[in-house]
């Protein structure tokens, strides 16, 4: 089944105290010494949470990550590989108590700007269909689904498959 952006969900009530100003949260590029933040902040919102040795890895091998802050405190993150013309979006992730403030959206859209400003074509990412507050956040973008992994997340009961999802960089103006 292809997702479409007709699917309806539910937003949370925020609650005022945990909530740093993502609006006002700066962006820049992730340091070996933000790990330890980010892992805590993967392992509270993932079921199947990548390992600190992946994001060291990500690290090492020169994808870009970029980190969200309030306050000096990281607050989301986003990794991302770039080459042969393509993106793509490996991980995209805000703390749970500063969702819902556009963290997600800057992230996102600053990691399709330097995709656009390396030259890359366009990107592409995975999300779980179940995924819906996802799901609207890249169909906002403008992402369009163009195919299905099966079996390609783990799941509790199994594996779940993967809706995959591009978006084209050249000759498309960035969203507002
Ligand atoms: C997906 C995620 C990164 C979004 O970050 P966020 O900071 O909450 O998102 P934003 O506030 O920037 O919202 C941007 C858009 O996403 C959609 N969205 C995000 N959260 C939503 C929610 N709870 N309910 C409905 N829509 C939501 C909306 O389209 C929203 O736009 P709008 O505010 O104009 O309606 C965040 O929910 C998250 O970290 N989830 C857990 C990790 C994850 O699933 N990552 C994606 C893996 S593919």
């Amino acid at each position: 089944m292809f997702i479409s952006n007709s699917s309806k969900v539910s937003r949370p009530m925020a609650t005022a105290p945990e909530l740093l100003d993502a609006t006002a949260a700066l962006i820049r590029g992730m340091r070996a010494s933000d790990v330890a933040e980010v892992v805590a902040i993967e392992r509270a919102s993932y079921q199947f949470p990548w390992s600190e040795g992946i994001f060291r890895d990500c690290l090492r091998v020169g994808y870009v990550c970029r980190v969200l802050c309030a306050e000096r405190q990281v607050i989301g993150y986003g990794v991302m590989s770039i080459g042969a013309g393509e993106a793509h979006v490996l991980n995209l992730c805000v703390a749970e108590g500063c969702r819902c403030r556009g963290g997600g959206r800057r992230l996102l859209l600053g990691l399709l700007e330097r995709a656009r400003t390396a030259g890359m074509a366009e990107a592409f990412l995975e999300v779980r269909p179940s995924n819906t507050n996802a799901i609207r956040l890249y169909l906002a973008l403008g992402f369009e689904q163009v195919g299905m992994r099966r079996g390609y997340y783990q799941a509790p009961g199994g594996r779940e498959d993967a809706a995959v999802l591009r978006l084209a960089l050249r000759g498309s103006a960035p969203p507002p």
